[in-house]
This record gives C-alpha cells, structure tokens and sequence, in this order.
C-alpha cells in the first residue's frame, strides 16, 4: 500500500522532497484489480511496516480472536504479521491470500515458529470466493484495511457474501478499514522512507499518490530503491485503495447477512467518530 496511516501526510513536507519528474513522465493509472501489486509489495512490506505501523493492532485482533469458539479466519494476512502473533497465542487460525510472494514470507515465519504456532495454516485463494464449506469459521478477521483492496460494488460484495457463507451464525467479523487514504493530497516523486535493511543494504521508497475522488480510489505508485555493495536495484509498482465511509460498509453487511454491533474509533474501544483515525466494525452473522 502502504496504506497510509503509517507515514503522517504531512510530515515530510519540508523534509526530503526529490524532484524527479525528468526522469518520469507517467501518469498513475488506477489499478483495475485491488490484489495487483501485492506481489511486488512483498519484500519490502515488513521492512516499511517496521517503520511505521508497527503491532499496536495485535493486542486488540488477539483479545477479539480469543473470544471465538473455533477457527479464526483471516482475510488477506499477507505475510502473518497478524496471524502469526495470534497462533503464537495458541489461537487456530487460518489466513488466506491471494498473494504467493506475500504468503511465501507467511510460511517462512511461521516455520521459525516451529510448534509453538501448530494450529495455523495459510490458504492461497481469492477472498471474494472462499474455497471452504459453509460455516467453516467461528469468526473473521479484515485488519489492516483490507476491504479497501475491493475496488468495485461488486467485489464487495462477493466477499461479504462469501464471508457470509464460511461463518457459521452468530460469528463475529472484525473489520478495521484506514481512514484517512483519501485525504492524503496528491504528490509525486516524493521520498517517504529511507533506512538499513538488515543485509547491511540501504533502502528508500519513493513514492506518487493519486485521488480518483468520483471512484473513491486512491492509487500509491511506490518505488523503492536498494544500495548495496555498490549496486543499485530498483523496484516499481502500484496499489489502489477504494475507501467507503463506515455507513456505506455497514449498509453492504446488512445487505449481506450481518448485524453491525458496534464501531471503534481506536485499539482500545473507544466509540468510532468522523475524526477517528482508526474505523473498526464489529458484525455478526446473523
Ligand atoms: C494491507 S495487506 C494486509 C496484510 C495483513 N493482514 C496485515 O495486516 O499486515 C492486504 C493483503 O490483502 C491481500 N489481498 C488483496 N486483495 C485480495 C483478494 N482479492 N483476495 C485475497 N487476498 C487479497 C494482499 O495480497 C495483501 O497481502
């Protein structure tokens, strides 16, 4: 994404703007599919997410998840940085991906963990057609604005109903979508983070972003540049985020089957508001 929570808009205004419009002369395109460019996101996701997000979401998905009674699913869990911490808790998870880059570094972790975190299984597959029975689950899990990566009425809704579809009644599905995406103003070429990889390499992301206001999508064209042992190595591409006000999605998931028993504005319960910079929404299946 990097869905944008985790660099202040306005931080770097003064700081490391780099012009390099000579050297590029694009113009972002949206993206037509919300999961493209998460393959390329891959390596460098944890890295910028060390730097910015961090965990503060974990302890609140862990005391959501420890109520379930049964297998929790997450949706979109990318490289385990949520389902990893939570299995670790003794907690049986499954986290789904459409992503092979991103749950290839999922596996990877989670081998590390050797027996501690045994109740956990990644599934590859597309969110918007689960390939489990009907209510498999006793709770699911969107962190991390997931839903965000639908970018369509459309794909919305395929997911609430195949979310629908694996939970059994009554289950809770947790979902915490990021706010501010479209009010991040437009820019290009603009330095957000540079730091150490930990090959003893240097890294900085250079970034574009671009508001669609009519569509509500918000497209991240994101360059990142790795310095090692004299070589330079660059990678490019793109991420788009369609952001709905916590209204639009509460009227999708009770077109779906859900019952929207409460919105948090933090991690730690406080009631949701306009100016939240976090929306949570807690549904249950009904
Ligand atoms: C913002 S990341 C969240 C990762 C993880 N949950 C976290 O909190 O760090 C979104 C993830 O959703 C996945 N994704 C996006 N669209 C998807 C889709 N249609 N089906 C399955 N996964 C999808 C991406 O591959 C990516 O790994």
């Amino acid at each position: 994404m990097r869905l944008p929570r985790k660099h202040e808009n306005t931080k770097h205004e003064n700081s490391c703007w780099c012009f390099l419009d000579f050297v590029v002369s694009w113009r972002i395109v949206p993206r037509t599919e919300g999961w493209e460019g998460w393959d390329e996101y891959a390596p460098f996701y944890d890295w910028e997410n060390a730097r910015t997000l961090g965990r503060r979401d974990v302890p609140f998905w862990r005391r959501l998840a420890a109520s379930a009674d049964g297998t929790v699913l997450e949706l979109g869990c990318g490289t385990g940085r949520v389902s990893l911490p939570l299995a670790r808790a003794g907690l049986p998870i499954v986290g789904v991906d459409r992503s092979e880059a991103m749950l290839a570094l999922a596996r990877k972790r989670s081998a590390k963990n050797g027996r501690r975190a045994r109740a956990l299984e990644f599934v590859r597959a597309d969110i918007r057609a689960l390939p489990f029975a009907d209510r498999s689950f006793a709770m699911a899990l969107a962190p991390y604005g997931l839903l965000q990566s639908l970018l369509t009425d459309r794909d919305l809704a395929a997911t609430l109903a195949s979310v629908a579809r694996v939970l059994r009644p009554g289950a809770t599905f947790g979902i915490d979508l990021v706010p501010d995406v479209p009010r991040w103003r437009e820019y290009r070429n603009r330095v957000q983070l540079r730091g150490p990889t930990s090959d003893g390499g240097r890294l900085t992301l250079i970034e574009s972003v671009r508001q669609d206001r009519r569509r509500r999508l918000t497209t991240f064209e994101q360059r990142y540049v790795k310095r090692r042992r004299g070589r330079i190595d660059e990678r490019a591409f793109q991420l788009t985020f369609r952001t709905l006000t916590v209204r639009q999605v509460t009227a999708r998931l009770e077109a779906a089957g859900f019952a929207v028993e409460a919105a948090l504005g933090d991690y730690r319960g406080r009631p949701w508001d306009e100016r939240a910079d976090v929306w949570i929404i807690l549904a249950r299946r009904t």
